[in-house]
């Protein structure tokens, strides 16, 4: 029998690679589709189990052609800085949906949506209210649509951890705020394997989860687990919100500002999964703790 394919929309991601590598293993056929798709090697994808398409999902046609003959979609499309001629709306909104009503109309059987915790159509963050409308939006186009909220992402080649590395070097740590913020930060392959497990479990369709990872732990908590895994020591400087947001309006000029106004709003606001709504458990999986897998990101930070 002839495997299924899978069409990956973000595949070259940070997140994207690994859902591919989970897929692949299971036996899809995956079809990685990004703007640019031959940008990263795969060493764990062999050429005769999957295909690359480049695909603007701002392009209706070019995302129907992507799912041509799927039985099955992801979407693991990200933007985390707008820009005048990008806009949140054009890849989180209107790509979102154009994916999920290409997907119905092409009658493609499973949609997992990649979105992130904590979506509020009144959030202060561009970000976060696109992220809302777009779940809303895909919705609306693909009822079964199974939507996965990850917190923050960490795991080999991040950019969470590696910039905490960057920050524990300075002569004195800055914190967001007094460093409370809470974070459930979710290893990247638990992740993956989510949207694996997802798209075979018939009583994941068109249900939301939350997947917080297996330690929920501070900002302050975070960092000063880096420095201990480091080896280094160094004073903890609390920095109140709004210098952050003066910072972030100084470097808004510039063409990839380190730090937006909706990274700051992030960081204020806690980032853990909703006891009420599914999470890991409820696709039978263990979520890992971050202090476990944190040794092993660092060595890719220095390898
Ligand atoms: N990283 C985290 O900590 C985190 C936390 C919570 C939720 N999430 C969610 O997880 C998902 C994946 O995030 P990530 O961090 O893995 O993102 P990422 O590393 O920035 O990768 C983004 C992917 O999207 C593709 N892409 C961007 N614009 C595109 C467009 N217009 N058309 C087609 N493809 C496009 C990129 O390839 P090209 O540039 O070649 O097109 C790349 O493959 C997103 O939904 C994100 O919001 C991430």
């Amino acid at each position: 029998m002839k495997s299924p394919v899978v069409t990956v929309f973000g595949a070259t991601g940070f997140l994207g690679r690994e859902i591919c590598q989970a897929l692949v293993e299971e036996g899809w056929i995956v079809r990685l589709a990004a703007r640019q798709p031959n940008r990263v090697l795969l060493s764990g994808i062999p050429r005769d189990r999957s295909e690359r398409v480049a695909v603007d999902i701002r392009r209706r046609p070019e995302v129907a052609r992507a799912l041509e003959g799927a039985a099955a979609a992801v979407n693991a499309v990200s933007l985390y800085v707008q820009s005048r001629k990008l806009r949140f709306e054009d890849v989180h909104v209107r790509g979102a949906a154009a994916i999920a009503e290409c997907a119905r109309e092409q009658g493609v059987d499973r949609l997992v949506h990649i979105s992130g915790i904590g979506v509020d159509p009144q959030s202060p963050s561009a970000y976060v209210r696109a992220r809302a409308q777009g779940e809303q939006a895909v919705r609306e186009a693909f009822a079964g649509a199974t939507v996965l909220r990850p917190s923050v992402l960490f795991g080999p080649g991040d950019a969470f951890v590696s910039n905490l590395v960057k920050i524990a070097r300075l002569p004195a740590v800055p914190l967001f705020g007094r460093g409370q913020t809470r974070l459930q930060p979710a290893f990247v392959e638990d992740v993956a394997e989510a949207v694996n497990v997802a798209l075979h479990r018939p009583d994941s369709t068109g249900r939301v989860y939350e997947l917080g990872g297996g330690q929920v732990l501070t900002y302050r908590e975070a960092v000063t687990a880096v420095m201990k895994e480091l080896g280094v020591r160094r004073p903890l400087m609390p920095v109140p919100f709004v210098f952050w947001k003066l910072i972030a309006a100084l470097l808004r000029p510039l063409p990839n500002p380190p730090l937006t106004r909706d990274q700051v709003v992030l960081m204020a606001t806690d980032n853990i999964a909703g006891s009420e709504i599914p999470g890991f458990a409820d696709l039978e999986l263990e979520a890992r703790r971050f202090d476990q897998a944190l040794t092993m990101c660092l060595k890719s930070v220095f390898s």
